[in-house]
């Protein structure tokens, strides 16, 4: 848990995500865009974050709304033009933040001129960019691979009488990464952006890449039943975190060191021993893989202070040598954290998510506290919704439109926007928490503040993790500097009395009693944290 190197930006900052689609419109079409965001960058800069990510921007037939991209060095004229991109990066640099690009490197658009070319032909030199398959010899799918969004993964080629592979919508055909083109192809894309200046890349399911190259059948599940979705029937046995996958992952690592302080993150679900080997092996002193693989468990570990004390130790114990951690608490694939946990418990877990070791990213909105829209059938947007409906797939609730201020559309449109305005915008907006001292954005305001000041928490050490009563406790330290930290969370639904060391509260969830002194029994309520300052 100690390991005292100069940290890089990365490491001491903190991320913020941003769908594009619903951050900032500018041209009044309902859409959120780039000339939106470099209008709003402000705010972050208020807010404190050291670097945004964006979700997809380039051109796109949207089938996936920008995860399924036909043009990887373009942005697509929904959000802009690349001319746009270049201001939005100068002005994001100016700022000091850092501009991360999320890149979609498993899957293109079927409207991508690569694809369109492999499908083109069975002699096409672009054939072997993707995965095509025979047909078993009753005309039925290669094998039992399956896609994420429903249903088998296998689409038939009438031209070509083959069938392709895509491991998410029929109109994202996956890339074969077993042809060196194809990578060759990739790093160059990816160069386009970095000469460009672009601090790094979050990169799309980065465990999917690699698929058995003998096509083998995935193994069934034993735990799945009819009704479920369909893409869990069977295990992701020959489909995902394949062996070579490694070394891909150390490739774009070099893409990324020719040049200076860029990050690779990924997007990676799977259990920490799994996850962390995508930091790659030591070589010439450092890990040659991913700097930041997702560390996606808070989301899916029940929000008890038990298991949540094992998962920190669990994976502080299981980080390699020099591996830097990171903690995700929301993305655009995942229900907002105040409707999964409630309002008050988004309170302690914005306080644990900034007082952990490691980096935090941020979903943007979770500053305000938003929760789940509402979206009626005849309103949906998300294909994964649509393919099976009523199961729980869909993903537009946590996708509407970022609340600024109290006016009809929030501030984010003069149009009718793509996704409903959360009814609670009235309350829940930047512009009204900028002025209530109480208000979620303050107390994110307030702990990434306290955060960037004190080495013990962005770059310190952890240690006494504890969970008694329902109150998840820890203690941020760092050799080269006095300050000691305690945190305590009570992540119970009732109110808790424990015992705390001697010291004063710096920051409370619920913003009060700062500077008064404590030590011995503490009575703390349901979803309240405390930041103390140890004596
Ligand atoms: C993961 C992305 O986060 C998700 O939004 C997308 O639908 C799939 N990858 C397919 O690209």
């Amino acid at each position: 848990m100690s390991d005292q190197q100069p940290r890089l930006w990365w490491q001491n900052g903190i991320v913020y995500q941003i769908y594009p689609r619903s951050f900032q419109d500018s041209n009044a079409d309902g859409i959120g865009d780039l000339p939106g965001i470099e209008s709003r960058l402000d705010h972050l800069v208020s807010l404190g974050v050291d670097a945004i990510w964006i979700s997809p921007f380039y051109p796109s037939p949207m089938a996936d709304f920008g995860y399924d991209v036909a043009d990887y060095t373009g942005v697509d004229p929904i959000f802009g033009t690349l001319a746009d991109f270049d201001r939005l990066i100068s002005s994001a640099h100016r700022r000091g933040l850092k501009l991360i690009l999320d890149f979609v490197p498993n899957h293109t658009s079927n409207q991508h001129p690569w694809f369109l070319e492999s499908r083109s032909s069975r002699t096409n030199p672009k054939r072997d960019w993707y995965l095509w398959h025979d047909a078993k010899p009753d005309g039925s799918v290669p094998n039992n691979w399956m896609s994420n969004f429903g249903g088998p993964g296998w689409t038939w080629d009438d031209t070509t009488q083959q069938f392709y592979y895509h491991s998410f919508l029929k109109e994202q055909p996956d890339l074969n990464w077993h042809n060196p083109e194809v990578r060759a192809a990739i790093y160059a894309a990816m160069g386009f952006w970095l000469d460009k200046g672009v601090d790094g890349f979050r990169m799309d399911v980065l465990w999917l890449l690699i698929k058995d190259p003998e096509f083998r059948d995935n193994l069934p599940n034993p735990e799945w039943h009819p009704g479920a979705a369909s893409f869990w029937s069977v295990l992701p046995t020959y489909t995902a975190d394949q062996p070579e996958t490694h070394a891909i992952v150390a490739e774009m690592r070099a893409v990324l060191d020719k040049y200076d302080q860029r990050v690779l993150i990924g997007e990676i679900y799977l259990p920490l021993p799994e996850l962390v080997r995508y930091y790659g092996v030591q070589e010439n002193g450092q890990l040659d893989g991913a700097q930041m693989p997702f560390n996606f468990r808070l989301i899916q570990t029940d929000w008890n202070a038990d298991p949540i004390a094992a998962l920190i130790h669990e994976y502080e114990g299981v980080l390699p040598g020099g591996a830097w951690p990171n903690w995700v608490l929301g993305n655009h694939d995942q229900s907002r954290l105040a409707s999964r946990i409630g309002a008050d418990q988004a309170r302690a877990a914005a306080m644990l998510l900034l007082t952990l070791r490691g980096t935090p990213t941020i979903y943007y909105g979770e500053e305000i506290g938003m929760t789940n829209g509402r979206i009626s059938p005849d309103q949906v947007q998300d294909p994964a919704e649509k393919n099976q409906p009523g199961i729980g797939m869909g993903r537009d609730p946590e996708r509407t439109p970022m609340l600024w201020d109290a006016t009809p559309n929030a501030g984010f449109t003069t149009a009718t926007p793509w996704l409903p305005i959360n009814p609670d915008h009235p309350a829940t907006n930047v512009a009204s928490e900028s002025a209530d001292p109480r208000s979620m954005l303050a107390l994110y305001r307030r702990l990434i503040e306290l955060r960037r000041a004190h080495p013990a928490i962005h770059e310190g050490e952890i240690h006494d993790i504890r969970s008694k009563r329902g109150v998840l406790s820890y203690t941020r330290t760092h050799p080269n500097s006095p300050d000691r930290f305690q945190v305590l969370l009570n992540l119970a639904h009732d109110v808790q009395t424990v015992n705390c060391d001697e010291g004063h509260i710096v920051l409370t969830t619920i913003m009060d009693g700062a500077g008064s002194p404590v030590g011995g029994p503490i009575t703390i309520e349901a979803g309240e944290g405390l930041l103390i300052a140890l004596d």
